[in-house]
């Protein structure tokens, strides 16, 4: 499963993309929002932290057809290669991400609640589609289940298409989702940050230095005489 970070706060995506092995960046327009300033410095600013051999998921706001296709050429201009645009599943996103896939831009069809909004993005021809887990578990139904039924869609149909797995707000989501097989998980920095947050986890590597120590009286190997 890849991995990307779902934020557009450049010092937690600088951290989380130095310290975790992380595939890009997705944003949307309220996560942009929250950043208080021009989306296309923002963007541009993420593209220079991860650089330009990983993705950047930016999607396009405008809701009639024109204005979706006027979006994602102004993304792709202004990204580069390695952009992914992201499109609403909606009739009207089935429309533009047809015509993309003909210019040979990248999609993802997003706000996805249901298997079959999911079937007919890829069918549409978008790249990844975008569940949403964590509002899907908020509206009273199984969104790791939902996800899960989108992968075996997408395999039993032989669909050339990937699962961004999307709002998350625990471990235990994502972790479910990796042991399916999904092919890709979009959390945000703090999310990414409580898979290996673990007072055990950070009691037993303390264990071996103090016992080092005891021993050396040194904290690290490259310390020894
Ligand atoms: C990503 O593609 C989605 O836009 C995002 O994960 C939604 O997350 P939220 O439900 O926390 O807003």
């Amino acid at each position: 499963m890849k991995l990307f970070i779902d934020d557009a706060n450049l010092e937690a995506i600088k951290e989380i993309n130095e310290y975790y092995p992380v595939d890009g960046v997705t944003t949307n327009p309220s996560i942009l929002a929250k950043a208080k300033r021009d989306p296309r410095e923002t963007l541009k600013a993420i593209r220079e932290i991860i650089g330009e051999d990983k993705i950047i998921f930016a999607q396009a706001v405008d809701l009639s057809f024109e204005g979706m296709i006027k979006d994602a050429h102004m993304i792709v201009e202004l990204l580069g290669k390695n952009t992914v645009v992201k499109l609403p599943s909606t009739p009207t996103g089935f429309k533009a991400m047809m015509a993309l896939k003909k210019e040979g831009i990248t999609t993802c069809g997003t706000v996805v609640y249901t298997p079959m909004q999911a079937y007919l993005a890829a069918k549409a021809g978008a790249s990844y589609v975008a569940p949403y887990v964590n509002r899907i578990d908020n509206m009273g139904y199984d969104g790791v289940r939902v996800v899960q039924q989108i992968q075996d869609i997408l395999d039993n149909n032989a669909m050339d298409c990937e699962v961004l797995a999307a709002s998350f707000k625990n471990s235990q989501q994502v972790l479910e989702l990796a042991e399916y097989g999904v092919g890709n998980a979009t959390c945000a920095a703090d999310v990414i940050k409580g898979f290996v947050k673990n007072l055990a986890i950070d009691g037993a590597i303390q264990d071996f230095v103090d016992d080092f120590k005891a021993l050396t009286g040194r904290t690290s190997m490259s310390d020894l005489d």
